[in-house]
């Protein structure tokens, strides 16, 4: 058996999120800056040789089970077809999937499901023009809803979608946006703002918490608990079934399934299996660990795939027990918001 990507508190770290670019073609108010960040150069970011050897040692020496591709946008790389066709011709049955934000998805998801992609993740968080501009700081909606649906037809289903919610933006949106979602056949999960914004104007008063969600769709919608097993993933699901007006009782069939991810009021850290790449080749043991390790500058300086490895688990090693924001008031008063914006994580 493969040495695994351990860390001290006995977790182990088989789900791969691997950041293709940190260049972005939409500027999310709860992530990105208006006017954008210093990108780095293509010379700082991994090739796709550099990607397909680096999974290579994942899968093959550390134990990793399951690659996600991220960003910054995934799509804004234009090798992104022969970066899936590489790792998929050396893995083929690795699930491979993509969180995007579906812009321009559209013209490329059949091509990405023939390279070999297997599903994929897209934010949206309104289904108003007008709404999704102010979010996004870009009039993309149509092309996002487009992309969707292409993803769809091209097989790369089951389709999740990702909406953060902002207060007085588009929380009272919810359950409008759940019901076009299940209407559609889309697993929907609502995620509960994290401070990673490269603007910190992230506060604790003015994230919608997870306890706010269940309230605002339970209106219209009555959740039970999904029986499925929860396997570590960041999203809570809850079976969907419509309220009737008249007696408050749940009426009709299920639905579909609706997930929540409250990363800073419910945490799930302790069953945490993710290790991060980001775009420059550092290995991020976390969301919000401080340390980076370079292993993109030891690949190139000619290391070989033993040491490499033995700088992967190094890193996860070190992993942060947790992030330790799921505190009263603005979060614990030892919380420190982290450098990097999420699209320099990679979502
Ligand atoms: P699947 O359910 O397997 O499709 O993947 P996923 O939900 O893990 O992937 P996705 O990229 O769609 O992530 C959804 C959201 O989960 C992100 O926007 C984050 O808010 C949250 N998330 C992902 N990884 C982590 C993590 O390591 N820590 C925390 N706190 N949140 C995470
Ligand atoms: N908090 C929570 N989720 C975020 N995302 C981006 N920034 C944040 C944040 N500050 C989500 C996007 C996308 C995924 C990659 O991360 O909505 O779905
Ligand atoms: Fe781009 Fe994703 Fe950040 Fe939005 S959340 S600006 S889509 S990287």
């Amino acid at each position: 058996t493969p040495a695994g990507l351990w860390d001290q508190y006995g977790r182990r770290a088989t789900d791969m999120r691997l950041s293709l670019t940190d260049k972005c073609n939409l500027r999310c108010t709860y992530c990105m800056p208006a006017e954008g960040l210093d990108w780095l150069s293509k010379q700082a970011v991994m090739t796709r040789d550099e990607i397909v050897r680096i999974v290579r040692i994942g899968v093959t020496a550390l134990g990793v089970r399951e690659l996600r591709l991220t960003g910054g946008e995934p799509l804004v790389r234009a090798d992104l077809a022969d970066i899936i066709s590489g790792i998929r011709s050396e893995h083929p049955d690795l699930p491979i999937s993509m969180t995007t934000n579906g812009v321009g998805l559209d013209k490329k998801a059949a091509a990405l499901k023939a390279a070999g992609l297997t599903r994929i993740n897209v934010s949206l968080d309104s289904l108003h023009e007008e709404t999704f501009t102010k979010l996004t700081r870009r009039p993309f909606l149509d092309k996002v809803l487009a992309g969707v649906d292409a993803a769809w037809a091209a097989g790369l289903g089951p389709v999740k979608l990702n909406a953060v919610l902002m207060r007085g933006i588009n929380d009272t949106e919810s359950p409008e946006l759940l019901a076009w979602a299940l209407g559609r056949g889309y697993e929907l999960r609502f995620i509960e703002q994290m401070p990673l914004d490269a603007d910190h104007g992230w506060t604790r008063r003015n994230m919608i918490t997870a306890a706010e969600i269940r309230g605002l769709l339970s209106r219209d919608f009555v959740l039970s608990s999904d029986p499925r097993e929860r396997d570590g993933a960041p999203a809570e699901r809850f079976e969907v079934r419509r309220r009737d007006a008249a007696s408050g009782d749940a009426s009709g069939p299920v639905l579909g399934t609706v997930g929540i991810i409250a990363s800073v009021t419910e945490p799930f850290c302790s069953d945490c299996r993710r290790t991060r790449i980001t775009a420059e080749g550092k290995i991020m043991s976390c969301l919000f660990s401080r340390e980076e390790f370079d292993l993109l500058g030891l690949l190139r300086s000619g290391a070989t795939d033993a040491e490499l490895a033995g700088r992967w688990q190094d890193a996860m090693w070190i992993k942060p027990k947790a992030h330790g924001m799921d505190h009263t008031g603005l979060g614990a008063a030892d919380f420190v918001q982290p450098d990097r914006s999420m699209s320099a994580i990679g979502g």
